[in-house]
């Protein structure tokens, strides 16, 4: 999902879409895409508005760089994350899929193994990760035995300091479930009340990532600062690079 508003980045995004900024030496988008890839995706739908998709054609063209197939998908407006699944219908219909949000980022020791398990998903798969200001996000509510109860969007109170990660595996009958969600309060098709269905089916899973994973959410001016140092700390101590998808698909043997 390469759409939204951006709104909290403005004047930033204000011309230019938020996913095409830099995070260090990538543009963001790169990230997410480098993570899907070493989950072992292969062909994907890249979903964003119409005025800025012929920007994601000159930066990405078909995938076929990468050793994976892009096609585009627009959004005429930003009405919700789920909508980015029941607009992609053809494309993910009969299939299970890996869904991600672009603002997301995830840097971790094995974590592309970790993913590709996801890849014969039955149900929903999420990814929750330990935050100090869980009201921000989708929080998850654990009972006694450390089971999903609820999920709750943007809490004022969160029941606990787990918040869901912007990384979905679903299986084949996400398409369904996602055409039949009604817009929120805030009319918005609510990636949480999706994630809900598949609660009340008892089929939705949960993985807590470790300390040793960092998941970096880059939807604030200090967020995109500190992914880009992060990602600059890193990569020249180590001399290796985070995030980029020819390094990835070159790792899977796509290229
Ligand atoms: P958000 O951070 O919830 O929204 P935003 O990116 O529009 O930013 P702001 O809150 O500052 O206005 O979006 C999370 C991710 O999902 C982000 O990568 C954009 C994407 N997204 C879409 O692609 N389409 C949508 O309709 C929405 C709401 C988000």
């Amino acid at each position: 999902m390469a759409g939204g508003s951006g709104t909290r980045l403005h004047p930033l995004t204000k011309s230019v879409n938020k996913h095409l900024l830099p995070i260090f030496d990538k543009p963001l988008i790169y990230y997410p895409l480098t993570t899907l890839i070493l989950a072992g995706i292969q062909e994907f739908a890249l979903v964003t508005s119409p005025i800025e998709v012929d920007n994601f054609r000159k930066l990405l063209g078909d995938g076929s760089q990468f050793g994976i197939e892009i096609r585009y998908v627009e959004q005429s407006k930003p009405a919700g994350i789920a909508q980015g699944l029941t607009l992609t219908k053809d494309f993910i219909s009969g299939e299970k899929v890996g869904f991600i949000l672009g603002d997301n980022l995830f840097h971790g020791i094995g974590l592309g193994r970790q993913l590709a398990e996801h890849q014969n998903v039955t149900g929903a798969h999420i990814f929750a990760y330990q935050v100090r200001n869980p009201e921000s996000y989708g929080v998850v509510e654990l009972g006694t035995s450390g089971e999903i109860i609820d999920l709750h969007e943007k809490p004022k109170s969160p029941p606990s300091d787990l918040a869901v990660t912007g990384l979905y595996f679903y299986d084949e009958e996400v398409s369904d479930l996602a055409a039949s969600l009604i817009p929120s309060a805030r009319g918005e098709l609510e990636i949480t009340d999706l994630n809900r269905m598949y609660l009340k089916k008892a089929s939705l899973e949960m993985t807590v990532l470790s300390k040793g994973t960092a998941w970096l959410d880059t939807g604030t001016f200090e967020g995109l600062h500190d992914a880009s140092s992060y990602i600059r700390i890193v990569e020249e101590r180590q001399n290796s690079k985070i995030g980029d998808p020819f390094e990835a698909a070159q790792n899977q043997g796509w290229i």
